[in-house]
Order: C-alpha cells, then sequence, then structure tokens
C-alpha cells in the first residue's frame, strides 16, 4: 500500500511526475473531471483546518468523486475515547482514501497497520506536513522554474512548524541548495531536522535571528506563523509572537526575483501591504496545493494495489516510552512504545522522531 505520511516516502522523480500531472490538471481541468467517478475521500480531521481540508475535498470533487468525514474530532467518536488506530481502521472500510489531520505527532504512524487504503498526513502536530510540501515545490517550480541552485530563507516558528520540516526534508535532495535558518533562538530547528536532512545531506546551511540582514541574499523567503497552539507555556508564545514582521519596507532589501510564499494562515507576520507586491505568491500556492493533491489522489489511487513498504526505519518494540509530550504514543495507551536506531546511532521514537534521552 502506498501512503504518503513523509515527504521522503516520494521520491524525487515522483514528486516531479506530481509536479508535471498538476500543470496538466491546472490548464485541462476538464480531462480529469470524471477520473475519481464513484470513489470516496475521508477526510478526518482531529485539528483545526480551512486550506489543507478544503482543498483536499475540492480536489476529489473536482475529481468526480465522493467526500465525507469530519472537521472537529468533537463530533467523532474520539470524543468517547476511541484511539486513532481504531477510527483509520474502520473508516478504511468505507472509503477509498484517507487525508487525516491530528494535533499528536507520529499519529498516522499509529493506524499505519490497520489502515487498509492509501493514507495521506496531511499535518501531525509540529511533526510533518507533506501536502503542503507539494504545494510549495509546485509553487516554487511554477514561479521560479526550478527546484535547485536556490537560497531558500525560511523565518519564524521552526521548532514546531511542520511545513518547514517537511520542506527542508524535500529541498535537501536537489543540489545546489542552501538555507538560511531565521527564527528566534527558542524557536530554532530541531535536531534530528538538522542532522537526518541537512548534514546528511551536506546541505551547507546558517542559523541566524535577523530577517533584515538575510533578506538580500534569498531567492525563496518563506514565513511561517509562530505556532501558538504548540506551546506549553502561553507566557513564552507571548513573549516570540511578533518576532517578524515582514513589510514592504523590508521587501525594498530584497532582490527583484525572490519569491515569498507562506503555507497560510497568517497572523501579523506578513503585512498586508506586502500583498500587492508581484513577488508574493501565497495566495497562487494555495491554488497550487489544490492542483498537487488532485495529482497525489490520482496517484495513490492508480497504485492501490500495488505494496510498497513506505516504513523505510527498521523499528524494534521498545520498553522505553517516548518522552516528547506531543508524541501520539504518549496519549494512546495500548499504543506499543517504537524506537528506531538512526544513521548516527541515536535511539529515537519510532512514531515523531523525538530522541529517547
Ligand atoms: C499550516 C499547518 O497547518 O501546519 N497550514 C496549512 O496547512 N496550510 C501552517 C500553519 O498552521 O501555520
Amino acid at each position: 500500500m502506498k501512503h504518503l505520511l513523509n515527504i521522503l516516502d516520494l521520491t524525487t522523480d515522483e514528486i516531479f511526475d506530481l509536479i508535471k500531472l498538476s500543470q496538466d490538471i491546472g490548464k485541462n481541468p476538464k480531462k480529469y473531471q470524471d477520473k475519481c467517478t464513484h470513489k470516496q475521500l475521508a477526510t478526518l480531521f482531529f485539528e483545526p483546518s480551512t486550506r489543507t481540508r478544503l482543498s483536499f475535498e475540492s480536489a476529489m470533487l473536482s475529481l468526480g468523486g465522493q467526500v465525507l468525514g469530519f472537521s472537529n474530532a468533537q463530533n467523532s467518536s474520539t470524543a468517547k475515547g476511541e484511539s486513532v488506530k481504531d477510527t483509520l481502521k474502520v473508516v478504511s472500510g468505507y472509503v477509498d482514501i484517507i487525508a487525516m489531520r491530528h494535533p499528536k505527532e507520529g499519529a498516522p504512524y499509529a493506524g499505519l497497520e490497520t489502515t487498509q487504503v492509501p493514507l495521506i498526513n496531511a499535518g501531525d502536530g509540529g511533526h510533518f506536513h507533506p501536502t503542503q510540501t507539494l504545494a510549495d515545490l509546485a509553487t516554487i517550480y511554477n514561479e521560479v522554474g526550478r527546484l535547485d541552485n536556490l537560497v531558500i530563507g525560511v523565518c519564524g516558528d521552526l521548532k514546531y512548524g511542520r511545513t518547514v520540516h517537511s520542506l527542508i526534508g524535500a529541498m535537501s535532495r536537489y543540489k545546489n541548495i542552501k538555507f538560511v535558518l531565521i527564527s528566534p533562538k527558542e524557536l530554532m530547528l530541531p535536531n534530528f531536522i538538522k542532522k537526518e536532512f541537512l548534514e546528511e545531506n551536506k546541505i551547507p546551511y546558517e542559523e541566524v535571528t535577523s530577517l533584515e540582514e538575510a533578506i538580500p541574499n534569498l531567492d525563496i523567503l518563506y514565513m511561517t506563523r509562530i505556532q501558538k497552539e504548540r506551546f506549553l507555556d502561553q507566557n513564552e508564545y507571548e513573549k516570540l509572537k511578533d518576532s517578524y514582521v515582514l513589510n514592504a519596507k523590508k521587501m525594498e532589501r530584497a532582490k527583484k526575483t525572490m519569491q515569498i510564499l507562506h503555507p497560510l494562515p497568517r497572523v501579523n507576520e506578513i503585512s498586508v501591504d506586502v500583498d500587492k507586491d508581484p513577488r508574493a505568491v501565497y495566495f497562487k500556492q494555495t491554488v497550487y496545493g489544490k492542483y498537487m493533491r488532485m495529482a497525489l489522489i490520482l496517484k495513490l489511487l492508480e497504485e492501490k494495489n500495488e505494496p510498497i513498504n513506505i516504513v523505510s526505519k527498521k523499528t524494534f518494540i521498545s520498553k522505553e516510552k517516548c518522552k516528547n509530550p506531543h508524541c501520539i504514543s504518549l496519549i494512546e495507551q495500548e499504543l506499543e512504545p517504537k524506537v528506531y536506531i538512526d544513521k548516527y546511532g541515536v535511539t529515537r521514537c519510532a512514531y515523531c522522531d523525538a530522541e529517547l534521552k
């Protein structure tokens, strides 16, 4: 079964094919309008969403398919104490494909063994968000014309920003990429992303705190929201929430060709005076995202019967529990703690990738 839980479940060739397919879908929507007749997509959203859920639903409807699901876990049996594993098992008996968003890191991995249809991770806590990355890659390719030879600045909440984690994973596989990681000290990129994606692929990066100083060198600026809902201490959020504001004045220092991306929703990190700048492509990004989700649904349904093992990590049952307070394995008591050993010999939780100290 082919699922998409982590952007690295797709090869760069597969991603390129999806981009090409999404371009064709954008140009010839009628050609695709009956491709998923009699197919059903479930959107299981245990956490708030506008774009991701609606773009998945719009994608399936534009393919001639049908959608069902929930957008509030309180309306589902989760409120009665049902596990993610059981929910996925049941729903996979009703539909052909599932897109799930969950506030806990590693949640989709919890249901992998019992899910009998392709499962798409539509965001798991502060961990990964592979379909946003598909939207981001299509935007970069369509607006800049390439996915290599780029200096990419990512700015904001790099600690909890799942879109950033998946984007860095994806971009680390292209040639001549450099990252400038712009964040407050408290919200720097987690070590496992730095090691597994950047250092492993010998991608040069610098960690800085000033957006003004970094901006002139960038080809892409990926702005992100400070992820309020992930903070265990709301005073800490209050302290950091206004760390960065991109405005027209700061844009004067940027290259004429620099493109501004943002997964949205924005709070105040991009001022509205930037919206009319032709370099602001964050609203176009939402449209590319729909076409990429259409392409992904087509691809995953096509490959439905091909047994592809996507769990590249060799995992072991462990006696030791994960200590990441955001990990699904701490919430769902019946889940067996599982670990894997990374390339550096560090033992990590197989659900959320946190180090087991
Ligand atoms: C992002 C998310 O949910 O992680 N939004 C999205 O899917 N477009 C970014 C965010 O919420 O800040």
